[in-house]
């Protein structure tokens, strides 16, 4: 019962969030989290590797290239994408500097891109793009908390 109340009210308050775009000089809601110039670097770099790979998965979805998909999910987003600073010298690690609950985000958004490969090679594109909204949801819920600058 309270879950039927609970999603027109999130849908509503999303909807009002939408309406009224905030002036980001004026009201940032979101947590700034220090780094080094190296790890934020680092960080943008990743980034930009993450919207490309989003972006080429998208594209396999719509001509129905499931293994592509998942290839590309699990390579540069998932489980096996994890680690890529390992041997960075501390000051150029985004993670070190990470509050725990954005490495939390982080790593769900690493789980959700393997569970989406695993989806994705089942060859049903409404399931698959559904499953990959747990990986677009990661990066909305990681944006709309913290900002390095
Ligand atoms: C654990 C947190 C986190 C997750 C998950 C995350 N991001 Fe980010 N992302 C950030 C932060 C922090 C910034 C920098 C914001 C700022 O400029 O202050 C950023 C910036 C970016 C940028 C801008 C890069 C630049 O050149 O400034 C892109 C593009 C981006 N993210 C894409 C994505 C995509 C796509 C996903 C999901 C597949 C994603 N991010 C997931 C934290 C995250």
């Amino acid at each position: 019962m309270k879950t039927q109340l609970a999603l027109p009210t999130l849908l509503l308050t999303f909807a009002a969030m939408w309406s009224a775009p905030i002036h980001a000089a004026e009201a940032d809601g979101r947590q700034l989290v220090e780094m080094p110039p190296e790890a934020r670097a680092e960080l943008r770099a990743e980034m930009l590797d993450f919207q490309t790979a989003l972006h080429l998965i998208v594209g396999a979805l719509a001509e129905q290239q499931f293994a592509t998909a998942a290839e590309i999910a699990e390579n540069k987003m998932g489980i096996s994408a994890m680690g890529r600073h390992r041997n960075a010298p501390p000051n150029a690690r985004p993670g070190m500097f990470m509050p725990n609950e954005m490495q939390a985000i982080a790593r769900s958004m690493h789980a959700a891109s393997s569970d989406f490969a695993k989806m994705a090679k089942r060859g049903d594109t409404t399931r698959a793009l559904g499953s990959l909204t747990a990986v677009t949801g990661a990066c909305v819920a990681c944006h709309r908390s913290y900002r390095i600058q």
